[in-house]
């Protein structure tokens, strides 16, 4: 089924795994407690199975850094066979791949890309927001920061008109299933949202192709289509395209939320935002990327033996980074455990990764979340919560799937 490094967690299940309470009640509710548990046994923890895990920004960074580490076992090559996992193109890959792969996504997403579309964004934004207010109370998930994602990056890919409920359910199951696949049920959701995507760009795929290379936009779809057959092969195509739609928006949602979140348990710092919101919306959403990031973890696997933090990691053996300890690290970060938008950090958050598979989308990423929280503090400073948020089950991607609001 899905099996991936990310699958690695799975061996968190077992029991006396130093993962595993990750995914116990308390340790979904706060999985920092687990991480400072953890902490506490060392920079590099032994798992069951005969892997790592480490809560160590600086091992973390390494580990991310270092070219001895691939997302997958050196021998594993090439394209997964159909129906043995959803393949998740470029993420998933090691050099020469990835390298070929991800030079033909980057420059769509390259911050000059990305700032023309603040425009796009201001409007969406603001239209999302309009009609929220027409109600005193209203779901800051479903009405405001799971559309915006869907709406920029459909557009980014020249998706046609979008159905961004459906898009979010499926993102919703595709976000899930990076944590292990809990009954057939949800394996069935997940192939249903597989086949509706893959017909979303089979579609979008043929249309472009029988446009005159000269008059179709220069854009993703674009510059796959003129590359296809010399630097990517016509089964790459869709894996990507599943993949940027969907880091696209699976992951931004929780951004806007988590930060509404925190900065709504720290009333005082509401206020200074809303004080000054052009100032101080990038800050706040550079302290939620430290303190409460969407994606929790990432994993690397050793090409070959490697020596990392005095113990040896052998060839095939994963490391598992937990980038949500790293944020919290109290060897990088004074007072590591206090929300505070005004800190000036000692070292840059892992919240995007680090090395060769960086974050594609991080600019448009900064980008959404900024223009939602600066726009939200002008439009509505008197926010308030309205009802308990209920959080999503993965302890992979962290943020509120249900989060009732008043203004
Ligand atoms: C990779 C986080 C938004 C596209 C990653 C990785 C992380 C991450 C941690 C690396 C995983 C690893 O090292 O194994 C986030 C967060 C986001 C966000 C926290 C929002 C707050 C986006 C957006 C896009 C995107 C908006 C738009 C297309 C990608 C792609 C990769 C990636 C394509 C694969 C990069 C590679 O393997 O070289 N993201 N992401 N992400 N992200 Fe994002």
């Amino acid at each position: 089924l899905y099996a991936n490094r990310l699958s690695v967690a799975y061996h968190g299940y077992l029991r006396g795994d130093p993962m595993s309470r990750l995914h116990l009640a308390p340790g979904r509710r706060d999985p920092y407690a687990i991480y400072d548990g953890l902490r506490a046994e060392g920079d590099l923890v032994p798992t069951r199975l005969g892997n790592y895990v480490t809560p160590s920004h600086r091992v973390c960074d390494t580990v991310l850094r270092d070219r001895r580490f691939g997302v997958r076992a050196a021998e594993n090559v090439g394209t997964p066979p159909p129906g043995t996992q959803v393949d998740m193109s470029f993420l998933d890959r090691n050099p020469p791949d990835h390298t070929r792969l991800r030079r033909l996504a980057q420059p769509s997403f390259s911050p000059r890309q990305i700032a023309g579309f603040l425009p796009q964004v201001e409007q969406t934004v603001d239209k999302l927001l309009e009609e929220a207010s027409a109600a005193e109370t209203f779901d800051l998930v479903s009405a405001f920061s799971a559309p915006l994602p869907i709406a920029v990056i459909t557009d980014l890919l020249g998706v046609p008109d979008a159905d961004a409920s459906r898009f979010a359910e499926h993102g919703a199951t595709f976000g899930s299933a990076l944590d292990g696949i809990r009954s057939l049920r949800h394996a069935a959701r997940l192939i249903e949202a597989s086949r509706e995507l893959e017909g979303v760009f089979t579609r979008l795929i043929a249309t472009r192709r029988d446009l005159p290379a000269a008059t179709g936009p220069d854009d993703v779809v674009g510059r796959l289509l003129a590359a296809e057959g010399d630097r990517v092969e016509a089964a790459e195509m869709l894996p990507m395209l599943r993949l940027l739609l969907v880091a696209g928006f699976e992951t931004t949602v929780n951004l806007i939320g988590n930060a509404v979140s925190a900065l709504l348990d720290h009333p005082d710092q509401w206020a200074d935002l809303c004080a000054d919101p052009a100032g101080l919306a990038e800050r706040a959403i550079e302290e939620t990327l430290r303190w409460d990031p969407p994606v929790q973890r990432t994993a690397r696997c050793a090409l070959e033996d490697t020596e990392v933090a005095g113990k040896v990691v052998r060839r095939g053996q994963f490391v598992v980074t937990l980038l949500g300890a790293a944020g919290r690290d109290p060897d990088v970060y004074a007072d590591a455990g206090r929300f505070d938008i005004h800190r000036v950090p000692e070292a840059d958050h892992l919240a995007f990764s680090s090395g060769i598979h960086y974050c594609v989308g991080a600019p448009l990423a900064r980008l959404e979340a900024t223009v939602a929280l600066r726009r939200l503090a002008e439009r509505m400073p008197g926010l308030h919560r309205a009802g308990p948020l209920r959080r999503r089950s993965s302890t992979l991607i962290r943020g509120p799937i249900h989060f009732p609001v008043a203004r």
